[in-house]
């Protein structure tokens, strides 16, 4: 479905976004691989030789740098057909022992430059009447968090937004997907804690077969993709329990820090 096509992937330096080009590649599918470690997006381009691969470095926690990215493509002359909004990190720590640089560039990378990049592409991919762009959110978007309060928020954000827009553009024939992985073995959890709770390491998911789930629920125009049973059940289970009960438990399991 997607050979011949191009796709735009943020954070495609390691985890997620790496299989994902990885996948697309395989499929056929060219690529603009954006992150800040340059070495490492030209290191995976050169992996992905069977298809053309651009690099794009980008801090995407500058404001400007979504419009850059825009710009890039054109001076490349590069059509995007999809965008994978995946680029994000988040800190376990309480509210207060976090820097505001940290606190907002969480909401920064992880919302404002993802919106931004879909306002720019969804533009275009509108007016062909075609186009495809999968939110990497998380389940923490269906958890506030105590302990982990921004990136939970930021990720439901992401959800709510991609769930609308789902409804927003399907006429004009542009697919909105979120993607929500619960636990995944990427580099996220060693940014996001120091030390990984042995319970959370038995339950992470690999990081090619949350990147698979994503792509074959957008290819097949799902709204919101879960991986995994355990993570399904986790998220139908909030929608029987008190919200105070949701908050607490969340907190216990995902926010507890040393
Ligand atoms: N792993 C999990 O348990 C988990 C669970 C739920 C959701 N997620 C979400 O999945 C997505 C991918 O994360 P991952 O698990 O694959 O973690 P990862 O291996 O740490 O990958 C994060 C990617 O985001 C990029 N990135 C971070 N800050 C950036 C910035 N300021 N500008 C540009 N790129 C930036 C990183 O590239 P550079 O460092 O090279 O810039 C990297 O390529 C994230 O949105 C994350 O919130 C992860």
């Amino acid at each position: 479905m997607f050979s011949g096509k191009t796709a735009l992937i943020t954070g495609a330096s390691s985890g997620i976004g790496a299989e994902m080009a990885r996948q697309l590649a395989a499929a056929g599918c060219n690529l603009i691989l954006v992150a800040r470690r340059t070495e490492r997006l030209d290191a995976l381009a050169r992996e992905l030789s069977t298809v053309t691969v651009d690099v794009i470095t980008a801090d995407l926690a500058d404001p400007q740098a979504a419009d850059a990215v825009y710009k890039q493509t054109l001076v490349l002359g590069r059509q995007v057909d999809i965008l994978i909004n995946n680029a994000g990190f988040g800190f376990q720590k309480p509210l207060l022992s976090l820097s505001p640089v940290d606190q907002l560039g969480m909401v920064d990378v992880n919302v404002r430059s993802l919106l931004a990049l879909t306002q720019s592409f969804t533009a275009p991919m509108v007016q062909r009447g075609q186009g495809w762009v999968l939110n990497v959110s998380s389940v923490s978007a269906w958890f506030p968090i105590p302990g982990m309060a921004t990136y939970a928020a930021s990720k439901a954000a992401v959800l709510h937004l991609s769930r609308a827009l789902h409804e927003e553009l399907k006429s004009s024939g542009v697919v909105v997907t979120a993607l929500c992985p619960g636990g995944t073995r990427t580099e996220f959890s060693s940014l996001a804690r120091e030390k990984m709770d042995q319970d959370l390491e038995k339950a992470m998911m690999p990081a090619d077969r949350v990147a698979a789930a994503g792509l074959q629920g957008l290819m097949a125009g799902k709204a919101v993709v879960v991986p995994g049973a355990m993570y399904k059940l986790m998220v139908a289970v909030t929608r029987f329990l008190p919200g105070v009960w949701v908050t607490r438990l969340a907190g216990s399991v995902m926010g507890r820090h040393d």
